[in-house]
């Protein structure tokens, strides 16, 4: 019986039939620095050179497109001349992890 729910289960996950929740992938990979509600205070942040965004900042977030969102977590800040302290996660996530946390981030901002 455990086998059967074991392939299901690994069944489930080949199909990507579970989406990608935004929030979880947040708190797992960016609060330390962005803080649980993303207003830039995690635990990282006070010994940090260079402030994490405050990703409720309405106008700051106004002004990236989803697509240098996209950008910025995929390949780090330095790729878009902000801090390298800012990692990079493509390595990490899948393009569909990445778009749940843009969704998450305009969520945290503007919702
Ligand atoms: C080790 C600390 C750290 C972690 C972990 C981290 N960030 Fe950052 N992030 C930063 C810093 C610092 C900046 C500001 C860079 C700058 O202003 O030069 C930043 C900037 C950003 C920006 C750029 C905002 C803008 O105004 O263009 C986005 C988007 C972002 N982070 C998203 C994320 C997401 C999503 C995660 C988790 C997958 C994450 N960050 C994890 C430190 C971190």
């Amino acid at each position: 019986m455990s086998r059967i729910l074991l392939v299901l289960f690994v069944a489930v996950l080949a199909s990507g039939a579970l989406a990608a929740d935004g929030d979880a992938l947040y708190r797992t990979y960016c609060s330390q620095c962005h803080g649980i509600t993303g207003h830039g205070n995690g635990i990282n942040a006070p010994h940090m050179s260079v402030v994490p965004r405050d990703h409720t900042n309405a106008s700051e977030m106004g002004k990236r497109s989803d697509e240098d969102l996209f950008k910025v977590v995929a390949e780090g800040g330095s790729s878009m001349n902000q801090s390298i302290l800012m990692p990079a996660w493509s390595g990490l996530l899948e393009d569909d992890d990445l778009h749940a946390l843009i969704r998450h981030m305009r969520a945290l901002c503007c919702e």
